[in-house]
């Protein structure tokens, strides 16, 4: 297994893993599988190129996970990153996966940004637990933050300073 940044020519493989997290997670993003199923390839293409993905590959175009990151683009906040749509296939959770790709966007974030923010549902302990191993403290929570068919969840509001 070895954690690449993805290009817009993996847009295929792309799209494939995101849309499985939107379906299989749906509390731990805050997109719907609805607002993305139909996009075209096009569209996970020009996301690829404007967003960092970091894919875990364990032969070509097998992704067993990724983490997005990008740069605020307000002027009086391009000292934030932030990190989005992390996702490990369930087959391949467990053997530290999530951990690489954190710490690829983050080697990645301390040469353009001195602060990264994440969103993490408050009912996931495993995402959680992961982040604070990487460093990230919360510093808040946005209560009633999703909610899915009805079911509502507060989401935590984690950060890290990298030095
Ligand atoms: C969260 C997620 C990315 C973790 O990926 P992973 O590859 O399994 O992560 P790692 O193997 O690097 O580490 C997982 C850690 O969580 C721990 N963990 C697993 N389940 C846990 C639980 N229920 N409670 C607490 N910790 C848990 C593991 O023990 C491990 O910690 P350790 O190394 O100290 O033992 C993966 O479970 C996932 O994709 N979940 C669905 C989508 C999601 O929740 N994304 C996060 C959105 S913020």
């Amino acid at each position: 297994m070895r954690v690449r940044r993805l290009a817009p020519r993996d847009a295929d493989a792309f799209r494939a893993l995101r849309l499985e997290a939107l379906r299989l997670a749906p509390f731990a993003f805050g997109a719907a599988l609805a607002e993305e199923e139909h996009r075209p390839l096009s569209w996970f293409g020009q996301t690829l190129g404007h967003a960092a993905v970091f894919a875990a590959e364990h032969g070509p175009g097998q992704l067993g996970g990724m983490l997005g990151y990008r740069r605020d683009s307000l002027l009086k906040r391009r000292h934030i990153g932030h990190l989005w749509g992390m996702y490990v296939r369930p087959k391949a959770r467990g053997q530290g996966i999530g951990a690489a790709l954190l710490e690829a966007a983050i080697a990645h974030a301390r040469a353009e940004v001195s602060v990264l923010q994440l969103m993490v549902g408050e009912g996931n302990p495993a995402a959680r637990r992961l982040y604070e191993r990487a460093g990230f403290t919360l510093y808040g929570t946005e209560a009633a933050s999703l909610r899915v068919e009805g079911v509502e969840a507060v989401t935590l509001l984690m950060a890290m300073r990298l030095g």
